[in-house]
C-alpha cells in the first residue's frame, strides 16, 4: 500500500491517544473532532496526525500518495459486530406476506423464517456461500463498514454449521478487512428436534464445538434466547459448553420478549447482548458494573416494525451502547451502516456523536478489535472512511438514505 498523507482535512474525527475502550453514559457526547487536520498512513498504519499548521512536511516523497481531502471528514471506518452475511439466498416473499398481516413470529412457526434460510443453505456449495458473501462485503465496505463480525446459524446440521463456519474462515483469511466468526448453531430447533430440544442441544454441545475448537472455526459463541427459540437454561448449558471450548459469549436476547436471558449472559461473561429491543429494569441492574456492552440493532426493528431499542435508557444509567446492522435476509436484508446512524438518530433519539461512538469506539469494542479500530491513534491499522464534500458530520445521519462516503482506504 506503501505511503499516504490526506491533507486539508476539514474534521479528523474521532481521534487521540490513550482514549477509553468504551464511552458510557454522558461520556458518549464526548466526539473529539480536530479542524483543517491532515493524516499519514505507512502500510495502512496511522504513522502521524495533527492540524495542517503543525505539519513538519514530508521528507521523503518516494511512493507517496497525496490525498487532498479539502472539505471532506475523516472518521475510523464503521466496526459491524453483529451481521448474518452468509447467507444463501434474499427471503423477500416472507417481506411480503408481512406486508399481507403475517407477523415475523407466525412466519417463523409455519416453518418460514430462519428455517427457510436453513433449507436453501444446506443445498448451497461453500464456493458459492463465499462468492455471494464476498459480493455483499464489498458492498458494506462501500458504505463504510471496516470490520465485520458473521455468524452461522442457517445449517441447523452438523455438517451445514461447519460448512457456514470454513466459509467464514475462508474469508477471514481473504478479506481485505477483520473479519470475527461466531458460532450460532442455536438459532432455531431444526424441525426434526421440534419436540427434541436435547437431542439438538447434544449434537451441539459434543458434536459441533468438539470440531469447531480442533479447526478453529470460531471466536464467539451465540444463542437466539427467545420464547419459541431457545430458553434461558438451555442458553446457559450451551454457553457454557462454548466456553469450554474457548469460545466467549455474544448472544441473541430480548428481541421480542425479556425473559433473563440479559442476566444470564452477564453471569457467563458475554461480550455483548444484542438486540435488546425490549429492557427490562433487571436487565439494567445486571449491566451495571459488568463489561457486557448492549449492542442495538435498529435497521431490524424499522424493518420487522418492533420497538426500537432504548439507548437513551441505558445511557441515563451510565451504560455505553454499541450499534451494529444485524444484516441478514430475514429481519434486516440491508447491511449500511450509515442508515443504522440514522436511524438511530432519528428513532431512538441519538444524538449524531452518540451515535457515532456506538459504530465506532463501542463497536470495536464489541468485537474484540480496540486495539486496531474504532479510533483514529497512532499505531492502529483501522481502514479509514474519506467522506465526500459534507458541510458537517451530522449532515451523514440527517440526510439518509444517499452516498456520503468517497472512499474507504484500507490497508
Ligand atoms: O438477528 N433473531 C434472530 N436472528 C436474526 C434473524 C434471522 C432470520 O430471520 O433469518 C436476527 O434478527
Ligand atoms: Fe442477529
Amino acid at each position: 500500500m506503501g505511503k499516504i498523507l490526506i491533507k486539508n482535512i476539514k474534521g479528523l474525527v474521532q481521534f487521540g491517544e490513550n482514549l477509553p475502550k468504551v464511552r458510557k453514559g454522558v461520556e458518549m457526547k464526548e466526539l473529539p473532532v480536530l479542524e483543517n487536520a491532515f493524516l499519514a498512513l505507512e502500510d495502512g498504519v496511522i504513522v502521524a496526525y495533527g492540524a495542517m499548521e503543525d505539519w513538519g512536511g514530508i521528507t521523503d516523497w518516494r511512493d507517496l500518495e497525496v490525498i487532498d481531502a479539502e472539505g471532506k471528514f475523516v472518521l475510523p471506518a464503521f466496526c459491524d459486530s453483529h451481521t448474518h452475511t452468509v447467507f444463501a439466498q434474499s427471503r423477500e416473499e416472507e417481506f411480503v406476506d408481512r406486508i399481507n398481516g403475517l407477523s415475523y413470529e407466525e412466519i417463523a412457526i409455519r416453518g418460514g423464517g430462519i428455517l427457510n434460510s436453513a433449507r436453501k443453505l444446506q443445498e448451497m456449495s461453500e464456493t458459492d456461500l463465499f462468492n455471494h458473501a464476498m459480493e455483499r462485503i464489498e458492498r458494506l465496505q462501500s458504505y463504510g463498514t471496516g470490520a465485520i463480525e458473521i455468524k452461522s446459524g442457517y445449517g441447523l446440521t452438523v455438517e451445514a454449521e461447519l460448512k457456514m463456519l470454513r466459509v467464514i474462515k475462508r474469508i477471514k483469511s481473504e478479506s481485505s478487512i477483520a473479519i470475527k466468526a461466531t458460532f450460532l448453531g442455536a438459532h432455531a430447533f431444526p424441525p426434526a428436534f421440534k419436540e427434541n430440544h436435547a437431542g439438538y442441544i447434544d449434537q451441539i454441545v459434543n458434536e459441533m464445538l468438539p470440531q469447531i475448537e480442533k479447526e478453529g472455526l470460531a471466536d464467539y459463541i451465540d444463542v437466539f434466547c427467545e420464547r419459541n427459540y431457545f430458553s434461558v437454561d438451555e442458553m446457559a448449558t450451551i454457553l457454557e459448553a462454548g466456553i469450554k471450548h474457548g469460545l466467549q459469549p455474544k448472544v441473541h436476547v430480548n428481541q421480542f420478549s425479556t425473559i433473563g436471558g440479559v442476566r444470564k449472559a452477564v453471569e457467563l461473561n458475554a461480550l455483548s447482548v444484542d438486540h435488546m429491543e425490549e429492557i427490562s429494569d433487571d436487565d439494567i441492574d445486571a449491566l451495571k458494573g459488568s463489561t457486557t456492552i448492549a449492542t442495538i440493532l435498529p435497521s431490524c426493528s424499522h424493518f420487522l416494525s418492533i420497538p426500537f431499542g432504548d439507548a437513551r435508557k441505558l445511557m441515563e444509567n451510565d451504560l455505553p451502547v454499541a450499534l451494529a446492522s444485524d444484516f441478514n435476509p430475514g429481519s434486516t436484508p440491508s447491511g449500511n451502516l450509515m442508515f443504522v446512524w440514522s436511524l438511530a438518530c432519528v428513532k431512538m433519539k441519538m444524538t449524531p456523536e452518540e451515535a457515532l461512538n456506538a459504530l465506532t469506539l463501542n463497536a470495536a469494542y464489541a468485537m474484540d478489535l480496540s486495539d486496531t479500530h474504532g479510533t483514529i491513534s497512532l499505531g492502529k491499522k483501522t481502514p479509514i472512511i474519506l467522506t465526500k464534500q459534507l458541510p458537517s458530520i451530522a449532515y451523514i445521519p440527517y440526510s439518509f438514505g444517499d452516498q456520503h462516503i468517497d472512499r474507504l482506504i484500507i490497508a
